[in-house]
């Protein structure tokens, strides 16, 4: 029974439990004890508490019965929520969800995940955010801030390299030191120093030949010694592989229970094999956890029509209007012909642990209906179509003055539990699209999925193109406002679309091989490499279309407060969001930097002819970069360009400014490091020079171009080679030792 009232008021003494508990009791703590309940302890008053799924809504089963969940208010899915760009929104959002996890007396909602995006085929990249580090850590920071501002605890997921599904149990995630700090790492990272979410969840992968929850690297010397982590670290479920080793290395909590281990853990620790500080240390974070749930629970009412209300709104936030030749928005006088029975069956949410059950469910065709003449047809059936099916819809579109038709994946082709085969529509689809296109030429495509798809099959047919995600229970009527212009398009991609798969950097290295996978593109992810490249995308990261226009002027740095100040001005007559996007570009970095790095961003609002003067901050890091033989990020003196637009391909103003930094990011030169090294480091140059004139030898020279590329470990040689005498070699050789 899950009743956390009996310890409301009461306060939990922590120490004195520790003490009064047996070996057994603090090592039952150390397992779940079913798929969604943490232990208690019985005998001392300490009650069990209930965690549940999922990031962008509630889902609870009734009982075990895992087919059947509660009524919860769905939210768009991830990557919609990160393209809303709208963390002040996001927050409402989650806050509502805390509301209903109170509600249903659940302490702990497994999510968000903040995993990255190295390819387009991600199985659950609807699940995370974004392919850009700093907005995931942003969208997640307030999503974790909401949840818990209604005392109900977070937890951040998959720790760590999760970033496919392909052998996820078992595979091992090979990504080098920079990669993994700058892109991988730092959602988390931001997400633990701006939210600090209750809990975590290991992943169930490797990384660098170790299992993420028995990772002494993951979870000590990162999670806690280098971000001081001090929240309760769960494993996903049936992700432990060695308990011994995941108790030793770090995982307080295994997930799910009953897993039969204690006895385990008792004979490690009585031969000694276990410290019983490493148990005392995990029991102790699991009861901080339930003392902190107690104390934080509470009894609410659900305003369930408000929480509808926000989901629509952050649905509306989140789509992204990606083309429109005037086209849209449609009117109320117009014949609309709907097609594809995504409109009547609405893609709302991914497969997986995160499917859940809508409080109520918001039919797109319907809520069309509600505001023009619409005549409808299936088109197709899930992924398939039938020479019927195209025909009856080729047929209702015959006087239609538009067409709007309802594509994008299913949950066979897009879930958690396996990756995409291509980025394609279901070819049945594209076969009715092309059909209707014989016959009519006002063709709106509206995409339902959680990752990017290619277009290009059905472009030159799309007068307009609108990316809905898998926009939750309010996506019905989202999608119907912003089709009538009865909200204004605001949502910017939170990912890059490129025109095929091949283009992607990890194309060929994902999802790797049985053994592992290699990240082997580095850091030159998503637009960071199409970028850097520049090679043509589809869609460009950051962008999306709104049915105003902007402008920018007046870009202003202060670098000092890290503020960068732009002048935003609505030019057209209809109000709407614009999102101004602060990219930087380090002009001459020690080593290889990408093109552009998203470092701010702000959403505002403007009314028709209204201006604006956009302050956005930069976070403290905003010019550091992950050194490895520094071990550390750190920020190099030197020149950068402050880059200002309305997406990664489209900067308005950009801005030359120089950073002063006391730290020298230059590896000291060694022996094994050449003549030309010494004498371009500062710190070496004199003593080079020295070297050079006591040999006699300058550019003049000959073979000087030869000795510069030498290492320093060869330049007696060459000194000798010269004709040089034993003791002027002696001489050199003591100026090269001091
Ligand atoms: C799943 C997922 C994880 C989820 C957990 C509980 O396998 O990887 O995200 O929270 O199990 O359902």
């Amino acid at each position: 029974m899950n009743d956390t009232s009996c310890w409301k008021g009461a306060v939990m003494n922590i120490d004195q439990i520790l003490i009064d508990m047996t070996l057994e009791e603090k090592v039952k703590l150390l397992c779940g004890k079913d798929a969604w309940h943490i232990n208690g302890v019985e005998r001392l008053g300490v009650p069990e508490i209930l965690i549940t799924d999922g990031p962008h809504g509630l889902r609870l089963s009734e009982g075990l019965d895992h087919s059947k969940t509660v009524p919860a208010t769905a939210l768009p899915v991830e990557a919609g929520i990160a393209a809303t760009w709208n963390p002040q929104l996001v927050k409402i959002a989650a806050k509502a969800v805390g509301r209903e996890c109170q509600h249903y007396n659940v302490s702990v909602l497994l999510g968000p995940g903040v995993n990255g995006k190295r390819s387009p085929l991600g199985g659950r990249n609807f699940e995370y955010y974004s392919e850009d580090p700093y907005l995931t850590g942003k969208i997640a920071s307030a999503f974790i801030n909401g949840i818990q501002e209604e005392g109900v605890g977070a937890c951040l997921k998959h720790f760590a390299g999760n970033e496919q599904e392909t052998r996820r149990f078992m595979i091992d995630a090979v990504i080098d030191e920079r990669t993994f700090h700058e892109i991988y790492l730092a959602p988390f990272k931001m997400a633990i120093d701006q939210s600090n979410p209750w809990t975590m969840m290991g992943a169930y992968n490797k990384v660098r030949g170790t299992h993420a929850c028995e990772s002494k690297e993951l979870l000590e010397d990162i999670l806690r010694d280098k971000y001081g982590y001090d929240g309760l670290i769960m494993s996903d479920w049936s992700a432990v592989v060695n308990k011994v080793e995941t108790v030793k290395n770090g995982l307080d909590l295994e997930m799910p229970g009953p897993q039969e281990r204690d006895q385990q853990l008792i004979d490690a620790v009585e031969s000694g094999i276990l410290k019983i500080e490493d148990v005392n240390k995990h029991a102790r974070r699991v009861l901080e956890l339930i003392k902190k749930a107690t104390e934080n629970n509470k009894t609410v009412e659900v305003d369930w029509k408000g929480h509808h209300e926000i989901a629509v709104r952050l649905a509306e936030e989140s789509m992204v209007l990606l083309k429109n030749d005037g086209v849209l928005p449609l009117y109320t006088h117009e014949k609309v012909a709907v097609i594809g029975s995504f409109a009547k069956n609405p893609r709302f949410q991914g497969g997986g642990s995160s499917h859940m059950n809508p409080q109520q469910l918001d039919i797109p065709l319907n809520e069309i209906a509600k505001l023009g003449k619409v005549v409808y047809a299936d088109g197709y059936e899930a992924e398939y179509t039938s020479e019927g099916l195209i025909r009856e819809a080729v047929e209702a579109v015959k006087d239609a003055d538009k067409v709007v038709i309802f594509t994008g994946t299913t949950e066979m082709l897009e879930s958690e539990g396996f990756d995409r085969a291509d980025m394609k529509i279901p070819s049945d689809h594209l076969k009715l699209i092309k059909s209707i296109a014989e016959v009519h030429n006002r063709i709106v495509v509206v995409l339902n999925c959680g990752s990017a798809v290619e277009t290009y099959d059905f472009e030159g047919v799309s007068r307009a193109l609108l990316q809905s995600w898998l926009p939750g229970q309010g996506g019905g009527l989202a999608v119907a406002n912003l089709l009538y212009g009865k909200s204004n398009p605001s949502g910017r991609l939170s990912e890059t679309f490129p025109v095929r798969i091949e283009h992607n950097p990890s194309y060929g290295a994902f999802p790797g091989t049985k053994k592992e996978v290699v990240y082997s593109e580095g850091i030159l992810t998503g637009y960071r490499y199409y970028d850097t490249k520049k090679m043509p995308v589809q869609y460009p990261f950051g962008y999306g279309l709104s049915y105003s226009s902007f402008s920018y002027s007046n870009l202003i740095v202060d670098v000092g407060r890290l503020a960068v100040y732009v002048n935003v001005r609505n030019t057209s007559g209809i109000a709407g969001r614009e999102v101004v996007q602060v990219y930087i570009k380090d002009v001459d970095s020690y080593e290889f930097r990408p093109e552009k790095e998203l470092k701010g961003f702000n959403k505002i609002y403007l009314e028709p002819d209204e201006e604006k003067t956009v302050m956005i901050q930069l976070d403290e890091d905003a010019f550091a970069y992950y050194l490895t033989h520094l071990g550390k990020f750190a920020v190099e003196s030197g020149d950068f360009i402050i880059k200002v637009g309305s997406s990664s391909r489209n900067i308005h103003v950009e801005k030359r400014i120089h950073i002063d930094s006391n730290v020298d990011v230059r590896e000291m030169p060694t022996l094994e490091d050449t003549v030309k090294d010494w004498l371009e480091d500062p710190r070496t140059k004199d003593r080079m020079n020295q070297m050079m004139e006591q040999m006699d030898i300058d550019e003049y020279s000959p073979h000087y171009g030869i000795m510069v590329g030498m290492p320093m470990t060869k330049v007696l040689w060459f000194y000798q080679m010269q004709g040089a005498s034993d003791e002027d070699i002696q001489k050199v050789e003591g100026m090269l030792c001091y």
